[in-house]
């Protein structure tokens, strides 16, 4: 029996109205568990170290989804954690109960605070125009103090962007998820990329069905991340990991005038 997809066009794709983030964020951590992100976190706390030119000790995380970045960090730092969903923020909260948690939109949101450091995972991967890009950029701009750093963490930019195909999942105590995903790119001449998973959940010993979500990521080429952080005002670099990821490490320069 074949299925054709429902799902709308990409620029009327919402994260917080996707199954994942939605009806299912309660179940985020039997697809994506925190115990996966030691080895990134560890990495990410050595970043933070060695380029902020600040000691940092407070961090604005934006699109913290299910905390599970937080869950390390927070051993070092005090973290704020920002998401579009509130189920997300949900299951972030349980396993993150000390961090503080805000619902917000990473293009838009203003808490009218600074911080020593901002930190966009691969929710950064959620805006899929220039503009929107940007708009993130601004938002992280205005909430790090002078001398603060920001890191983004893109799974890819254009230049080394590949079509991929990933499996996985965990069980509960009383539930269970695999899942399969897909990434690929059908017109490389624009910014966005489609994600297809496809969810198998089981609840109790006999309850299982399946779920397609289809995701749209935004697709840029180094050259526009540089750019783009530049214009925003960040002195940008690129540091890469040993996921051969290129993160950018972007400080707000400290406040030169008298
Ligand atoms: C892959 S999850 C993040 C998982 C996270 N790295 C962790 O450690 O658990 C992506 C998250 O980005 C959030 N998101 C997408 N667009 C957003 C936006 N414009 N503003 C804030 N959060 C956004 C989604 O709601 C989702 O929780």
């Amino acid at each position: 029996m074949s299925q054709e997809s429902s799902q709308p066009n990409p620029s009327a794709f919402r994260p917080e109205s996707s199954k994942l983030y939605g009806e299912f964020a309660s179940w985020w951590h039997l697809l994506s568990a925190p115990e996966e992100y030691e080895e990134e976190a560890t990495f990410f706390h050595q970043v933070f170290l060695k380029h902020s030119k600040i000691p940092p000790q407070t961090i604005l995380e934006l699109g913290s989804g299910g905390g599970n970045n937080a869950s390390y960090l927070k051993a070092h730092f005090q973290l704020t954690l920002v998401d579009l969903s509130e189920g997300m923020l949900a299951a972030s909260r349980l396993l993150n109960p000390t961090c503080e948690h805000l619902q917000g939109d990473m293009r838009t949101v203003r808490l009218h605070r600074l911080f020593d450091a901002v930190f966009i995972h691969d929710a950064i991967m959620y805006m899929t125009t220039m503009e929107d890009l940007q708009r993130a950029m601004e938002t992280a701009y205005v909430h790090c103090r002078a001398g603060g750093m920001v890191l983004l963490v893109p799974d890819c930019v254009r230049e080394n962007f590949t079509s991929t195909t990933e499996h996985g999942g965990h069980d509960g105590t009383d539930r269970a998820l695999r899942y399969l995903e897909w990434s690929y790119d059908p017109d490389e001449n624009d910014t966005t990329g489609v994600m297809d998973f496809v969810y198998v959940l089981r609840e109790g010993k006999d309850k299982v069905w399946v779920e397609h979500d289809r995701h749209i990521f935004g697709i840029f080429k180094r050259a526009d991340w540089l750019r783009l952080l530049k214009e925003v005002g960040f002195e940008p670099k690129i540091v890469v990991d040993s996921y051969n990821r290129e993160l950018f490490v972007a400080i707000k320069p400290k406040d030169t005038t008298p």
